[in-house]
């Protein structure tokens, strides 16, 4: 039995504000074409949304950047529930055309109150905001292309030390379906011992195959580690693996994760309009299947990934990041790429 989002994890614009926010953003496409922007002007075009924003939408998002919430917030009402988007993209790389573009600025706007919005240059094709559409022939991958199949439980990019701190998934069009699954690691219950063997950095992570990268070296971490009341994880169902036996005490200690994740799961079935922000040092995530039209109705999400360190976003000098092995970081893990990355910790400018 699935657990819903609490009221605290929840909030909600009312009518006339959502009115406000949208005004403002499609004021800004019509000065400016967002398809014509790199990511660092789309960033700043973005902020100018930020008086639009209602006080309580800041505070909430405020309370959720330094961890003080649920690790996961609801942004209802972010856009217009009855806004038309036309036919939907074909793939996670398409430019943003048409409406998509003033919400696009939406997310991004909310975005920056958490850090700085970034992306991988090995990630469909380096946009900044991708969309999360289901693609044909990917059905069954383990990526936000896949519909039919059940995409298990992961964290973004969890063999990058680089990997997001919070992602945002804003729903222009709804799946009644598709349920998005996540679990807060705090809410995790396990033995001292299983917790302590998922505390090695001894864990192999592969680098998923939403990257088209030349370097799939898998990456070592810990799985679960930090203080009791806000631990943090890196984990994925497919892309992780123990170092030792398939046997042994480590395999053992991510089967009884994978169960624990199970019984503690949160689901919603994003609706139009809303923004989901999970925090990716905290959290683990997954989604439902569901059937595929190909019709360019079907069920369509912006994301972006967020960097709330800004001394790590400066250190890469572009938002635009050239390789989720970390060029700029491999200095910092000895050159080898295998970063031992559960052993640190991801606040600002602990890295
Ligand atoms: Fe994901």
């Amino acid at each position: 039995m699935s657990a819903r989002l609490s009221a605290e994890q929840t909030i909600r614009l009312t009518p006339e504000e959502t009115k406000a926010l949208w005004e403002a953003a499609s004021d800004l496409t019509r000065s400016e074409d967002v398809a014509e922007l790199d990511a660092d002007g789309v960033t700043e075009l973005a902020c100018a949304l930020t008086p639009a924003f209602p006080t309580r939408l800041l505070r909430a998002l405020h309370r959720h950047r330094r961890g003080a919430g649920h690790d996961a917030l609801l942004v209802s009402g972010l856009l217009p529930a009855d806004q038309e988007w036309g036919p939907g993209p074909r793939g996670s790389a398409e430019p943003l055309t048409g409406p998509a573009q003033a919400a696009a600025l939406c997310l991004l706007g909310v975005s920056l109150q958490l850090g700085e919005p970034f992306t991988f240059s090995t990630f469909y094709s380096g946009r900044l905001v991708q969309h999360v559409v289901p693609v044909p022939s990917m059905e069954h991958t383990q990526t936000s292309e896949s519909s039919s199949g059940m995409l298990d439980w992961h964290v973004e990019d969890g063999f990058s030390p680089d990997r997001c701190d919070h992602f945002g998934l804003l729903c222009l069009r709804g799946e009644a379906a598709a349920h998005t699954r996540f679990v807060s690691a705090r809410d995790l219950e396990l033995p001292d011992e299983v917790r302590e063997v998922l505390s090695r950095p001894v864990f192999l992570m592969e680098p998923d195959t939403a990257h088209e990268m030349a370097d799939r070296s898998p990456t070592a971490t810990a799985v679960l580690w930090g203080p009791a009341e806000a631990p943090e994880i890196c984990y994925d169902a497919h892309y992780l693996g123990p170092a030792g036996r398939p046997d042994g005490e480590e395999a053992r200690a991510l089967r009884r994760l994978a169960a624990e994740l199970d019984a503690k799961r949160v689901e919603h079935a994003l609706a139009p309009g809303e923004l989901l922000l999970l925090d990716n040092r905290r959290t683990v995530h997954a989604r439902t299947p569901f059937q595929a039209r190909n019709d360019g109705t079907d069920r369509w999400l912006l994301r972006t990934m967020i960097c709330s360190s800004l001394p790590r976003f400066r250190e890469h000098g572009v938002r635009v990041w050239p390789s989720p092995h970390g060029a700029v970081g491999a200095g910092r893990y000895g050159g080898t790429g295998a970063a031992p990355h559960g052993a640190t910790t991801s606040g600002d400018g602990a890295r």
